[in-house]
């Protein structure tokens, strides 16, 4: 499937795991939520620091230290441009999303008082759940939740009961990594700066789908992962509005994110490395980076498009499968929804399917996605899931569409 000007092939070739032969198998790779891979360019990026800079950053002076140094701002700057960031000092090298928003949990959340309130939601995934289960243990700060509606997407209408005078941070997805939904950011913006609250979006699953505007959405703080966009796990971005980041403490401490230590006291950096603690991943970052530059080089509307369209042939194979044993959890149209397809089969349990699956060569993810709250709210304990990458095309579709109907057959569905 090729959308136009999007050549999906020229994007695959540039992928070496997914090269014919490489596991005897094709393999059709539809687990990109939890991972995508990595193109050749962000091998060579992390390959090419690996062999020529390798070095500590921001410490010695000698020549590799410098040229290290030099890369992991590089990188910095490449992701200040990725997220439309107002400066690099923006851009906190974090150790992942969950890392970002357990930074925020713990940072930010050190300003709040007893009886201030966090809103997470229904919707969200754990790292967006539980560092505020912990900060409510700890400070005595409320959580409290935007209810979802039966389509997988943020009730709108609750706002105004959820969010309260006392509420002091939004916390919710961009989009969710269970049904695809994409959050109206708009609306929540609305809902907490009406009561001076800030908002955090948990980008996880939509940093791998283009350049962010941090900017244009209005938020407060944006958290995401490397290895979701095409990058190296192990690192990801916490970008926070600077005069936000200027007025927390630190998360960790150690390395150099102090201005100066005494046996007595420690008195800290500026942002973003007060919030930076001992060696970065560097490697990391300069293939996170990589991956960036990668991305943004991509006709966007193009890949859009792409996706689109292989996630209509999804739903549509999925809901055409007959008889109701399939049904898709999350919205069934294309309108503000990413390429994340959750389904149930009745009376099949999605790792049995996710293993019936995987003998066609089809990678999916079954279980409850480290989202419990919202597999409670549709009473189920798990579906499985089928997330599309710009590498994936129509065959990835059909063999999955395919193989599910030979699965059904075999567990006599
Ligand atoms: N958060 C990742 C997922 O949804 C791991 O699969």
């Amino acid at each position: 499937m090729m959308a136009r000007g999007f050549d999906h092939a020229l994007i695959r070739a540039q992928f070496p795991i997914l090269e014919p032969g490489v596991h005897g198998r094709h393999l059709h790779y539809l687990d990109n939520g939890a991972t995508a891979q990595m193109p050749k360019a962000v091998l060579d990026a992390i390959v090419r620091h690996e062999t020529r800079h390798r070095a500590n950053v921001k410490r010695s002076v000698h020549f590799l230290a410098e040229a290290a140094t030099e890369a992991y701002d590089d990188a910095r700057e490449s992701m200040k441009a990725y997220v439309n960031a107002a400066s690099e000092e923006e851009i906190v090298f974090t150790s992942g999303c969950t890392g970002a928003i357990n930074l925020v949990a713990y940072s930010f959340g050190s300003l709040l008082e007893a009886g201030d309130e966090v809103v997470i939601s229904a919707l969200e995934h754990h790292s967006n759940i539980v560092p505020w289960h912990m900060l409510a243990k700890r400070a005595g700060v409320v959580v409290k939740a935007i209810p979802v509606t039966p389509e997988g997407r943020l009730d709108l209408d609750a706002l105004p009961k959820v969010i309260g005078p006392r509420c002091r941070l939004v916390a919710v997805t961009h989009v969710s990594n269970v049904t695809g939904a994409e959050t109206d950011v708009a609306a929540i913006v609305a809902a907490a700066k009406a009561v001076g609250a800030r908002v955090l979006l948990d980008g996880a699953q939509r940093a791998p789908h283009g350049p962010i505007d941090v900017k244009a959405l209005g938020v407060d703080f944006y958290a995401f992962s490397s290895h979701k966009m095409f990058g190296p796990n192990g690192v990801g971005v916490l970008w926070g509005k600077s005069e936000l980041l200027a007025r927390m403490p630190p998360f960790l401490g150690g390395g150099e994110m102090i201005a100066r230590v005494t046996l007595e006291e420690t008195t800290f950096a500026e942002p973003p490395r007060r919030f930076e603690a001992g060696t970065p991943p560097i490697a990391q970052a300069v293939g996170m980076a990589a991956a960036a530059r990668w991305i943004s080089g991509i006709d966007q509307e193009a890949a859009h498009a792409h996706l689109q369209s292989l996630t209509g042939r999804m739903l549509e194979g999925l809901e055409g499968m007959g008889g109701g044993r399939v049904r898709v959890v999350g919205p069934l149209g294309l309108q503000n929804r990413y390429p994340v397809v959750s389904f149930i089969v009745e009376g099949g349990h999605p790792h049995d399917i996710c293993q019936l699956l995987d003998e066609e060569g089809v990678a999916l993810r079954g279980g409850h996605h480290c989202a419990q709250p919202l597999m409670n709210a549709f009473g189920v304990t798990g579906t499985t899931r089928a997330s599309l990458a710009l590498y994936n095309d129509a065959d990835d579709v059909d063999a999955l569409i395919t193989g599910l109907g030979r699965a059904l057959k075999k567990l006599h569905l």
